[in-house]
């Protein structure tokens, strides 16, 4: 054997010998970078990868989370009319279906449309939120379905925002159910 030989064979000795661990607790000497210090990009730091910078992208446009039905109808005068003569609420109007109703009333309704729905709920009273809330006794809303409020709750109407994103489709509807079963 000539003597790089042996300096190689030397050398590989060397690095069999140290590189091993010990005691199973550390991880002996680093040659390349260890598994145990990630390269991958923690979530919420810059990323010059991505054109916003960002390492945590959104989801693509048009994602729809597992189990979601996208709703069909938009915040327009038309589509609430539409949405109105289409949708059909398949729940019955059980003591249980309307007591849910009215505890999610509570909830998310009752601080604007007050608690028998008349507009004068507390945030407007003491004057905290500026907009009329309409009231849900009127004429006009006495005369539309379950499924014109439903449609409301979903995706707002005028200067009210939408609720559809806080409030599960069954839950809109108990809320439709108990506005037309218990305060009109
Ligand atoms: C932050 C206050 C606020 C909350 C909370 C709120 N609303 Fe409203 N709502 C309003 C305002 C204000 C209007 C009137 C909007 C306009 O005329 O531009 C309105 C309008 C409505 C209308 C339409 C009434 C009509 O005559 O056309 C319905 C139905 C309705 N809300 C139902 C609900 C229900 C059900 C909830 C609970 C899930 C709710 N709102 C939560 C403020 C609110």
């Amino acid at each position: 054997m000539d003597k790089t030989k042996y300096i190689g064979l030397f050398s590989l000795i060397v690095i069999l010998l140290t590189s091993c661990d010990y005691n199973r607790r550390t991880t002996g000497w680093e040659y390349g970078r260890d598994m145990a210090h990630s390269a991958a990009y923690e979530s919420y730091t810059p990323n010059a990868n991505f054109a916003d910078g960002k390492t945590m992208q959104p989801p693509v446009a048009g994602t729809i989370p597992r189990g979601m039905v996208p709703y069909a109808f938009e915040k327009t005068d038309e589509d609430r009319v539409l949405a109105a003569q289409t949708l059909v609420n398949e729940l019955e109007p059980t003591p249980e279906n309307l007591e849910r109703g009215k505890r999610m009333y509570g909830i998310y309704c009752m601080q604007c449309h007050g608690d028998n729905g008349d507009g004068q709920g507390s945030l407007f009273v003491s004057k905290k939120y500026p907009y009329p809330p309409a009231s849900l006794l009127s004429e006009k809303m006495r005369a539309n379905p379950e499924a014109d409020i439903y449609h409301v709750i979903t995706v707002g109407f005028g200067v009210m925002g939408e609720h559809g994103s806080m409030i599960p489709p069954e839950d809109r509807w108990k809320i439709a159910m108990y506005i037309k079963n218990e305060l009109q």
